[in-house]
């Protein structure tokens, strides 16, 4: 009896096992950084920009900051071969994918490539549903480093499903193949895929806007300040090696310099990836200085993993701790309104124990040096209350360092 309970038991395990899916689990330790080819020129690619890309990640100093993702998103793809295997657009990509992905890596940079788990691509090319371990199996066998997986022309399709399946499909093929799943929340990915994909997109499209909708009959998309308002209550499913994905940056492409900053500072307070989306080839020296912030990137990459919070709001000014590894903390004022405002910091009030690092902030016993990242000046530390000016659609940002 005993023995047949026990083979039983066994059998349910290796069935659970068994539909669990079982993602590369050494990828993304913290949140992934690089760049994507559609913010900036949705459909418009070809090897030439992308292996432009590849030098100046490199030449800039990009990739030394830790962009090390180059992938192409959407509008890649030619048709399918006589088995069924996709192929690259043959006049776009004349070389191929395997060559560029050769050419990538020899700058020791990785490549990401882009499908979608419908019949067809968001751009209408070819996508992967019924295709998915043949898709899979030909990234391997081209280098691919990281697959972003769309949700258009889906219908009827369960998510949880069809990315589970894609998971399955890039294990089974053997390659490390980051998964990033752009399902824009629908389905609440944060509560099903910690073990299928290691980041997922929270929300539709970002919007080359500060703050503002774009609305079309049908679907939205949505500016920074308002992809922000809608990470509320999700930062206890983010952590090391699985990622709420607020959407690739728009720093860069146009917006004032202030509005970029807050832009770049959110996202890193968030443990966002860092996926730029404007044209690295011609970057002006201040989107250089946001986008390669090393101390700001620090945040982001700090190895505890934990997203930061909102702990007040007061006339426009949110104000936001992030807790980091060794006790630190990163603190941010974000001005949302159109003029500048004064605001007092009184340090005592921000004392509270946070659920998800189970952390306390602890102003009462502990003072901290105080070091503000974007002017890059020591400001003393916290055993006094300070009253700083938040300029218009801009932050303040400080490092808290303890025993300093
Ligand atoms: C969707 C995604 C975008 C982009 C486009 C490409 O809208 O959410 O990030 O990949 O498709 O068509």
């Amino acid at each position: 009896m005993n023995k047949y309970f026990l083979l039983f038991f066994l059998f349910c395990l290796t069935c659970i096992s068994s539909l669990k899916a079982q993602k590369f689990d050494e990828l993304a330790k913290t949140p992934p950084m690089g760049w994507n080819s559609w913010n900036r020129f949705a459909c418009d690619i070809n090897e030439e920009i992308i292996r432009g890309v590849a030098d100046k990640m490199v030449e800039s100093g990009l990739r030394d900051a830790g962009y090390v993702y180059l992938n192409l998103d959407d509008c890649w793809h030619g048709k399918r071969d006589s088995l069924g295997f996709i192929t690259a657009d043959p006049v776009k990509f004349p070389s191929g994918i395997k060559a560029l992905a050769d050419y990538i890596h020899s700058k020791g940079l990785k490549i990401g490539i882009y499908s979608d788990a419908g019949r067809q691509t968001c751009g209408g090319r070819p996508g992967s549903f019924g295709h998915e371990y043949q898709d899979a199996q030909m990234y391997a066998k081209w280098g691919i480093d990281y697959l972003k997986y769309d949700w258009c022309t889906t219908e009827d399709i369960n998510p949880i499903g069809a990315y589970h399946l894609m998971s399955d499909a890039i294990r089974a093929a053997g390659r490390p193949i980051l998964f990033s799943m752009c399902e824009w929340g629908h389905s609440k990915p944060w509560t099903w895929a910690k073990d299928t994909g290691h980041m997922w997109r929270t929300t539709g499209d970002i919007y080359n806007c500060f703050d503002c909708v774009d609305e079309h009959p049908g679907w939205k998309a949505f500016g920074v300040m308002q992809i922000l308002d809608m990470q509320e209550g999700l930062r206890k499913y983010a952590g090391p090696g699985h990622w709420n994905d607020p959407d690739m940056l728009e720093v860069g492409n146009g917006q004032a310099v202030n509005q970029d900053r807050a832009h770049f500072t959110m996202w890193c307070m968030l443990a966002a990836p860092l996926i730029l989306g404007n044209d690295i080839r011609n970057m002006s020296a201040e989107t250089k200085k946001i986008v390669m912030n090393k101390e700001v990137i620090a945040l982001d990459q700090d190895t505890l993993g934990v997203q930061g919070l909102k702990v007040a709001t007061q006339d426009s000014i949110e104000v936001w701790f992030k807790p980091l590894a060794g006790g630190d903390w990163a603190f941010c004022l974000l001005n949302r309104s159109k003029v500048d405002k004064e605001y007092s910091i009184h340090w005592q009030k921000f004392n509270f124990d946070d659920e998800v690092s189970k952390r306390s902030t602890n102003f009462y016993n502990t003072t901290y040096a105080i070091n503000n990242l974007w002017t890059k000046k020591s400001e003393g530390n916290t055993s006094k209350d300070k009253k700083v000016l938040v300029p218009a659609q801009d932050v303040v940002l400080y490092r808290l360092s303890k025993g300093k």
